[in-house]
């Protein structure tokens, strides 16, 4: 059985770019060989910094273009991406959406191994893409990112019915549930529920105390 995974997407945020980035990068490697494994979901720009610097918490891209080397302005090539650092990726995040063809020529590109986290607004998304076998799939009610109230709270349903929907589909898919997920409570409600981890942003990026944060995310586990 695997280690819950607790996945921060760094965004864009200010407090979680460059310098701070880092800082926010070295926050958690404390706690990176604890009972969660920990991802950062960085900026592009930050991938090189970021995975040189990091050594228990694994350096993410928050997206990747199914493209190869070539005229492809503007796009993130995944094996540049591979080259500075990124071991796994986030794809279709709601605040990136791609059509499923996307999801689906990238992860024919992307070598065996190479985990992918495709995000889902709701279960019926999340079971088309489970049709394509990402590693996980992350189900956020887009309404509730960035808010206070845990999905784990506001909608807990759909955190089971996803868990339910995307293992008859591909039992080897695991599934994690975000948005509004801020502490410890939340992450153990989550696994009570079905998930195998969580995907979360602000909980972490606005936090006044990064520590207390991070330590209590994992305090369940
Ligand atoms: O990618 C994580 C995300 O969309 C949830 O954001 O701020 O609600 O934790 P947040």
């Amino acid at each position: 059985m695997s280690k819950p995974l607790v996945l921060v997407n760094f965004k864009t945020y200010q407090t979680a770019s460059g310098d701070a980035a880092l800082n926010l990068l070295e926050a958690m490697e404390q706690y990176g060989n604890g009972p969660a494994t920990l991802v950062a979901a960085v900026s592009a720009f930050d991938l090189s910094p970021l995975s040189s610097a990091s050594s228990s918490v694994e350096i993410w891209s928050q997206h990747l273009d199914p493209v190869g080397l070539g005229g492809y302005t503007g796009w993130l090539e995944p094996t540049t991406a591979r080259s500075r650092g990124a071991v796994g990726t986030l794809i279709n995040h709601a605040e990136h959406k791609v059509p499923i063809e996307h999801v689906e020529e990238l992860l024919k590109m992307l070598p065996d191994g190479f985990p992918v986290c495709a995000c889902a607004a709701d279960v019926e998304e999340a079971k088309a893409l489970a049709e394509l076998g990402p590693t996980f799939i992350a189900v956020e009610p887009p309404e509730l990112i960035g808010g206070d109230i845990s999905v784990t709270t506001a909608d807990p349903s759909i955190v089971s019915d996803t868990v339910a929907a995307v293992k008859a589909v591909n039992p080897s898919v695991r599934v994690l549930c975000g948005a509004g997920v801020k502490n410890g409570m939340d992450v153990a409600t989550a696994l009570e529920l079905g998930a195998e981890g969580v995907l979360l942003a602000s909980g972490v990026t606005k936090a006044t105390d990064v520590h207390a944060v991070l330590k209590d995310l994992v305090a369940q586990l």
